[in-house]
C-alpha cells in the first residue's frame, strides 16, 4: 500500500543559472512542479509530501494548500531532503514513493505501474531505472552478475567503466515506512560533493540483505530529468510534438506545427486552422473554423466560431463569431469583443467590451470603454481614459461615427447615432442624434503666402 508522495523539490537548482527555483520555472508556461502534482493527484497516492528549502516561499505561495511541506533548510542532499520527511512518514503504514520535482514529464499511467509493480514484488524497495544512450548526468545502476542490483554511482563518483553503463536511475524509489528512515540514518556524507545521497540508500539496503525489485521504463524521455535550461528546451519540445499530434490527428490543421506552441489547457474545436509562429496557451478555448496566425499570441483567451486572429496577441480576452483581429491589433485585460467585429492594424483594447459590427480599422485605443452595436472607430481615434492619476470610463452607444483623430476624454458617454467630426477632442457627453464638431475652426488668409510668409527662395 502505498498511501504517501514525497517529491524533492528543496535544491538550489544551481544548473539551472537562473533566479527562479527549478520547480517552478515554466513549461509552456505552466511551473514545472504543477505537471507533477497533477499527475499525482489522480493516482490513488492520497497524500503528497513536499520538499521545500531554497527559495521555499515562492513555491508555498504559488501552490497553497495543494500539498504538505516539509522543510530542509539547508540543501545539504537528496538523502538528507527525504530525513526531514521523517515526522510525516515514519510511523505511517505502507510504503512512500519518493520523485525527484524535475521530471515534469512524468505521467499518472507510469505512477500506477510503479505502485503496482511495488505491490506485487513483496519487496521493501523499488527501484525504478531506465536506459539512455548517452547517460550523463544519472546515476548509474550498478549489477552483479547475476544481475541483481547493488547500488547505484552519481556521475561524479563514477569511474571510466562506470561510466559506460546506460543503465541509470531515475530518480524515483519506493521505500517501505517500517525501513526507510532506519536505512537513511545509514547514509554517509559523500566527500566528493559533501552531500547525502538518497541513492545510497540502495546499496544499504543489499548489505542488510535485502533485494531490490526493480522496474524499468521503457520510454525514457518521460522520466527525464531537467537540471537545465537545454533540458527545459527539450521537456517543451516533448510537450508540444505530443500536443499538436494529438490535435492534428483530431481534425486540427497545423501549418508547419514545428513552430507552434499549445498548451495543455488549450480546447480546440473542429475546422480550426494555425498558422506558423503561434503560441497558444493558458486556458484558451477556440470554437469552430476559427483561424488563428501566423504569428499570433493567445493566453487565457475565448475565440468563438469562425473568428480570425492574424499577426496578433490577445491575453484574457474575448473575440466574438466571424470577427477578424489584426495585423498587429492588442487585446487584454477582459477586452470582450462581440460578433462581426473588425480590430485592425495597429488598435489595442483593453478592458472593454463592444457590441455587434463594431470596427476600429487602424490606429486606435480603445480602454475601459462599454461600447455599442455599429460603431466606427475612424484611424487615430482614441479613448483617454487616464488622467495621470485615475481611470476613466467612455460609454458609447449604437450607430456612432468617430471621426478620424478624435479623442474622447473620459469620462464622457457618447448616445445613439452620433456622428463626430475628424480631429474633435470630446470632452463632454453627446446627446442622441447629434453631429458633433470638437476643434480649432480653420482660418484661411487670403494671399497671406504673398504678403507676408513667403520662403525664401
Ligand atoms: C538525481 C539522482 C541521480 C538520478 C537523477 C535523475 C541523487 C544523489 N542523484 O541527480 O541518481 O539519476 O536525479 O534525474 O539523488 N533536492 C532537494 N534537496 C537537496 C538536493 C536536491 O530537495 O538538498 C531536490 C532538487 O530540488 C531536485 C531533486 O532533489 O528536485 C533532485 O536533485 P538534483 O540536484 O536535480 O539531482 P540530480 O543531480 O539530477
Ligand atoms: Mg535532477
Amino acid at each position: 500500500m502505498i498511501n504517501h508522495a514525497l517529491i524533492l523539490a528543496a535544491g538550489k537548482g544551481t544548473r539551472m543559472k537562473t533566479e527562479l527555483p527549478k520547480t517552478l520555472f515554466p513549461i509552456l508556461k505552466k511551473p514545472m512542479i504543477e505537471y507533477i502534482l497533477d499527475e499525482f493527484e489522480k493516482t490513488t497516492v492520497q497524500n503528497i509530501h513536499l520538499v521545500v528549502g531554497h527559495k521555499k516561499e515562492l513555491l508555498e505561495k504559488h501552490l497553497g494548500d495543494r500539498v504538505n511541506y516539509v522543510h530542509q533548510d539547508e540543501q545539504l542532499g537528496t538523502g538528507h531532503a527525504v530525513m526531514q520527511a521523517k515526522q510525516n512518514l515514519d510511523q505511517q503504514p505502507g510504503a512512500t514513493i519518493i520523485l525527484p520535482g524535475d521530471m515534469p514529464l512524468i505521467n499518472q499511467g507510469t505512477l500506477d505501474e510503479i505502485i503496482q509493480s511495488h505491490n506485487d514484488s513483496k519487496e521493501l524497495i523499488t527501484l525504478v531505472t531506465t536506459f539512455y544512450d548517452h547517460p550523463h548526468g544519472y546515476g548509474r545502476i550498478i549489477r552483479d552478475d547475476s544481475n541483481n542490483v547493488m547500488g547505484i554511482i552519481e556521475e561524479l563518483s563514477a569511474n571510466q567503466m562506470q561510466k559506460q553503463i546506460k543503465e541509470v536511475n531515475t530518480g524515483i524509489l519506493v521505500i517501505n515506512n517500517s525501513v526507510l528512515f532506519k536505512y537513511l540514518d545509514l547514509v554517509e556524507k559523500d566527500p566528493k560533493k559533501g552531500e547525502y545521497y538518497l541513492t545510497d540508500v540502495v546499496s544499504i539496503f543489499v548489505k542488510q540483505g535485502h533485494r531490490i525489485n526493480t522496474y524499468t521504463i521503457e520510454d525514457n524521455s518521460i522520466v527525464m530529468g531537467v537540471n537545465d535550461l537545454v533540458a527545459i528546451a527539450e521537456a517543451e519540445k516533448y510537450f508540444r510534438t505530443n500536443i499538436n499530434r494529438m490535435h492534428m490527428l483530431n481534425g486540427i490543421s497545423l501549418i508547419n506545427p514545428e513552430t507552434i506552441t499549445i498548451g495543455h489547457g488549450v480546447r480546440l474545436s473542429s475546422g480550426i486552422i494555425i498558422y506558423p509562429n503561434s503560441t497558444i496557451t493558458g486556458e484558451t478555448f477556440i470554437e469552430e473554423n476559427a483561424i488563428i496566425g501566423p504569428n499570433t499570441e493567445l493566453h487565457n483567451a475565448k475565440i468563438k466560431k469562425e473568428a480570425q486572429i492574424r499577426h496578433s496577441l490577445i491575453y484574457d480576452s474575448e473575440v466574438g463569431e466571424r470577427t477578424t483581429v489584426g495585423p498587429f491589433a492588442h487585446l487584454r485585460n477582459n477586452a470582450k469583443i462581440g460578433n462581426d467585429n473588425r480590430i485592425g492594424n495597429f488598435v489595442e483594447v483593453k478592458k472593454s467590451t463592444t457590441g455587434k459590427d463594431t470596427k476600429a480599422s487602424h490606429l486606435a485605443y480603445i480602454g475601459d470603454a462599454k461600447v455599442g452595436n455599429n460603431v466606427n472607430f475612424g484611424a487615430g481615434s482614441i479613448t483617454v481614459n487616464f488622467d495621470g492619476v485615475n481611470k476613466h470610463k467612455t460609454i458609447i452607444g449604437n450607430d456612432v461615427f468617430i471621426g478620424c483623430n478624435t479623442n474622447l476624454v473620459a469620462p464622457v458617454e457618447i448616445k445613439s447615432e452620433v456622428f463626430i467630426g475628424a480631429g474633435s477632442t470630446v470632452t463632454n457627453d453627446i446627446p442622441k442624434g447629434s453631429l458633433t464638431i470638437a476643434r480649432g475652426k480653420q482660418i484661411n488668409k487670403k494671399d497671406y503666402y504673398y504678403n507676408l510668409i513667403q520662403p525664401k527662395k
